[in-house]
């Protein structure tokens, strides 16, 4: 086989996550698979992360999905249910990803998309993606936590399919991510940080970390090392936060759904769920583009914050979740770096502006 005929054949042969980890995964055979091909994302060596903390430090890029965000891996197994179930819409509470997913997905089911988002605390790309995905975006005037509370009781009437992850078929798609680590190692890391929002996530990984444990895939299972924002920590203050606050609104949640869930992946693995500082994560946030040329979203950049001021053993392999797309909040990235003005358009100007 010519190398060309190889790399077409890899390219090609990458089905989604219901495909490549059916066995795992509750979905009969008979249920028509709503998949973008989501998961496979790449799990890049950071070199200068390792260099700065001594350890192989590794990226998973969530970013990488097809609507740029973790959400897909759920969100292909909650529709293809869905969908399998005879629902005809489906609703969720969001802070933007789970919006974007939700509206792709249930577009190319062809199921009805329904979303309930924190008017003026959504990212612009994830309010464009819900727009544009075709979704009847509700935009409410009170904080993700509410929307969810609402998103419930809609549940309740029976109408509508829930596809927060308080649907345990997102947390059975988001455990691929897990897969998808030691698959690429080809065994677990020591350490795993990971952003922490409504926490199901975490609760994910370490379900999936623990099935490739019982499966002999691996023979042991990582430190859950889990970051909140310091504005909305509830899990780290042991309560409720009712007004939440941070530049990385993915994760402004003050009521986690999957709390119980964080706390146990925290304990069982004997890692920890800590808490970090916007202006920790804008630093990580910005290092990670200028040193590892990866350009995530502010919440992604807690799990390296995270990082940042936890010691991990030397030569320990490290893995860190970016859950998101820089591109999805380009209105951060902007605050974050002087934006030039204009110039003459002649050589003369431009040489003297960039100074060579
Ligand atoms: N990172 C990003 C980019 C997110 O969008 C989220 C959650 C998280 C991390 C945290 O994950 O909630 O499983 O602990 N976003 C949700 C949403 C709340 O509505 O898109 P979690």
């Amino acid at each position: 086989m010519t190398t060309t005929e190889d790399a077409r054949i890899a390219m090609l042969n990458w089905p989604g996550v219901v495909e490549a980890y059916r066995k795992y995964l509750p979905v009969p055979a008979e249920a028509e698979v709503v998949t973008l091909r989501e998961g496979g994302t790449p799990l890049y060596f950071a070199p200068r992360l390792s260099k700065l903390k001594e350890a192989d430090v590794y990226i998973k890029f969530e970013g990488a999905n097809p609507t740029g965000s973790f959400k897909d891996r759920g969100m292909t197994v909650a529709i293809t249910m869905a969908k399998h179930s005879g629902a005809k819409a489906v609703v969720c509470a969001s802070t933007g990803n789970t919006s974007a997913a939700s509206a792709a997905y249930a577009a190319r089911a062809g199921l009805r998309s329904i979303v309930l988002i924190p008017s003026g605390y959504i990212a612009l790309g994830k309010l464009a993606q819900a727009l544009i995905y075709g979704a009847k975006v509700v935009q409410i005037k009170g904080n993700f936590d509410r929307a969810l509370e609402i998103v419930r009781e809609l549940g309740e009437t029976g109408l509508v399919t829930v596809v927060n992850s308080i649907n345990p078929y997102r947390i059975e798609g988001q455990k691929t991510g897990a897969f998808e680590v030691v698959d690429a190692l080809g065994f677990a890391p020591s350490h795993h940080f990971i952003p922490v929002g409504n926490a199901g996530n975490i609760t994910a990984y370490w379900k999936g970390y623990n099935e490739y444990l019982s499966d002999n895939k691996c023979s042991s299972v990582p430190k859950m090392m889990g970051f909140q924002a310091e504005g909305a920590a509830p899990i780290v203050k042991g309560e409720i936060v009712r007004f939440p606050d941070t530049v990385a609104t993915a994760i402004r949640v003050g009521n986690p759904a999957s709390w119980k869930g964080a706390l146990a992946a925290a304990s069982e693995s004997e890692g920890t769920i800590g808490a970090v500082t916007d202006k920790e994560i804008l630093a990580a946030y910005t290092y990670l583009a200028r040193e590892e040329s990866i350009f995530c979203e502010p919440a992604s950049a807690a799990a390296v914050a995270g990082l940042m001021k936890t010691t991990v053993p030397r030569r320990s392999t490290v893995v860190c979740v970016l859950t998101g797309h820089g591109l999805k909040d380009p209105d951060t990235a902007i605050t974050q770096i002087e934006v030039p003005g204009a110039v003459e358009a002649t050589l003369e100007a431009i040489t003297k502006e960039v100074g060579i």
